[in-house]
């Protein structure tokens, strides 16, 4: 049965945002607060805070027909509310590795004296397997009149798709402790029940898990099949013809098995070190996803050997063409960006970097002094001796070097090209886990050395 309930959503960052606009285009009346004056009040006159394509249409179309508001006052937005979800940041504490707690923590506090009412209070932030229950605990020991229910409800949705990541989920977790909670999550996810997408009730501890054993699992697939591109390079066997066949196994599948220069962005690298430190505090040590740490840090290194090996040994005083600073493409996020450690690492060895990403550059310019920015894929291509392509934006999928006085040598870390277009190209082109294709130049030159 269709019911609008009354949410408001804490915190207006990616998981946060997203949610609330997407639950206000579900029907729902929702109000987001976040303690961000300057934020609110542009997010009031629908200016998005992040690059996410289609979210403005949504806000503009929701904010006209008051079903979404955004507001910096949280008592109000409290009281009238039936559920209050958490969507409060949990960065990776620089001293531990643990997920740091102090939002989350200080959000319960300043939640409890408002509880008057049942309420029920959903964690959307990626907390760590007993966050639910301490939650409760704080607003117990602060408010022990307070009534309301814990229930979480992790997001899946990824930068650059995440409105229909949302719209359309594999699946919907929900871990609650009641029916009255249960009911009102059912409520508010009726029109995914409507479409048969899997919901799954579970209890809170297991929920808080499954986020982050799914995106641990994921980095796994990642630094797998990373490495199995490497052995390809060893062996001559070609690491599309792998994927294929690991992917076509069902038990197996096809996703997350795109080789490249190591995962990066928000998640990934925050969630496996988090998962690490909760399983070793509990003396329950993850072997597999520490490899996969390891492995990752390991692969930008690699990656900037591999340019280094391709330049003949000697990037000093080198012009490398760098396509990509984004963690990946569709969004301006250079957290943990492996084509940032890769850039820095080149400069130290003294190569001359001239660098162009469609939405990034503005965020990675301060970090990376040094760089000479480009204002397209085509002024960096034109006077550069190597060419690295670090970031898979689909404007760097249909690049034409045939036009191009001195074609460089490219390096294709996302294995965007076909190899047989690259031959009839006549360029030397280097992948992951492929053949590289030599040019005739290029033959010339290794025959005269
Ligand atoms: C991820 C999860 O996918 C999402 O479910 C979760 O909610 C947040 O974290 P996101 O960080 O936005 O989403 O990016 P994603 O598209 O998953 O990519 C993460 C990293 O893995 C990127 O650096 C990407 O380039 C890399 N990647 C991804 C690969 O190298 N190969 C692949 O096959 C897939």
């Amino acid at each position: 049965m269709t019911k609008n309930v009354r949410i408001t959503m804490i915190g207006t960052g990616y998981v946060g945002l997203v949610s609330g606009v997407c639950f206000a285009a579900l029907g729902h009346l929702v109000t987001c607060i976040d303690k961000d004056k300057n934020k609110i009040s542009k997010l009031q006159n629908a200016e998005i805070p992040i690059y996410e394509a289609t979210l403005k249409e949504l806000v503009d179309e929701n904010l006209a027909n008051q079903r979404l508001f955004f507001n910096t006052e949280l008592k109000s937005a409290v009281e009238s509310a039936e559920v209050i979800f958490v969507a409060v940041g949990t960065p990776t504490c620089v001293v531990t590795g643990k997920a740091d707690l102090q939002y989350v923590e200080g959000l319960a506090r300043e939640l409890a004296p408002l509880l008057t009412a049942y309420k029920v209070i959903v964690l959307k932030s990626t907390v760590p397997i007993g966050t639910g229950q301490q939650f409760k605990k704080i607003i117990q020991t602060i408010n022990p009149q307070a009534k309301f229910d814990m229930v979480s409800n992790p997001e899946f949705l990824r930068e650059g798709s995440a409105v229909t990541d949302f719209m359309d989920p594999d699946r919907i977790v929900i871990g609650s402790e009641t029916d009255r909670s249960q009911n009102l999550m059912k409520a508010i996810y009726y029109p995914f029940l409507q479409k048969q997408i899997p919901i799954l009730y579970t209890d809170i501890e297991s929920s808080e898990l499954i986020k982050y054993a799914a995106n641990c699992f994921l980095a796994t697939k990642i630094a797998f099949i990373n490495e199995v591109a490497d052995l390809c390079e060893k062996t001559g066997a070609n690491i599309e013809n792998v994927i294929q066949g690991l992917g076509l196994d069902k038990r197996i599948g096809a996703g997350y098995l795109q080789p490249g220069p190591g995962f990066g962005g928000s998640c990934f690298p925050k969630d496996t070190l988090a998962l690490i430190q909760i399983a070793e505090e509990l003396a329950c040590p993850l072997s597999v996803v520490e490899a996969v740490v390891q492995s990752n840090e390991h692969r930008k290194k690699k990656m900037i050997q591999k340019i280094v090996n391709i330049c003949g040994g000697d990037v000093t005083g080198k012009r490398l063409g760098i396509l990509g600073v984004a963690f990946k493409a569709n969004t301006d996020d250079i957290r943990e960006s492996s084509a940032m450690v890769i850039i820095q690492g080149l400069q130290k060895l003294g190569a001359k970097l001239r660098v162009y990403d469609p939405a990034a550059m503005e965020k990675a310019a301060t970090e990376l002094p040094g760089v000479d920015w480009a204002h397209s894929a085509v002024e960096v291509m034109r006077d550069a001796e190597v060419l690295v392509i670090i970031t898979e934006w689909e404007e760097f999928k249909n690049l034409k070097f045939n036009n191009l006085d001195k074609k460089p040598i490219i390096i294709d870390l996302r294995n965007l090209y076909d190899l047989q277009e690259m031959k009839k190209m006549r360029v030397s082109y280097h992948s992951i886990g492929r053949p590289a294709v030599k040019s005739q130049a290029q033959v010339q030159v290794l025959m005269e050395d």
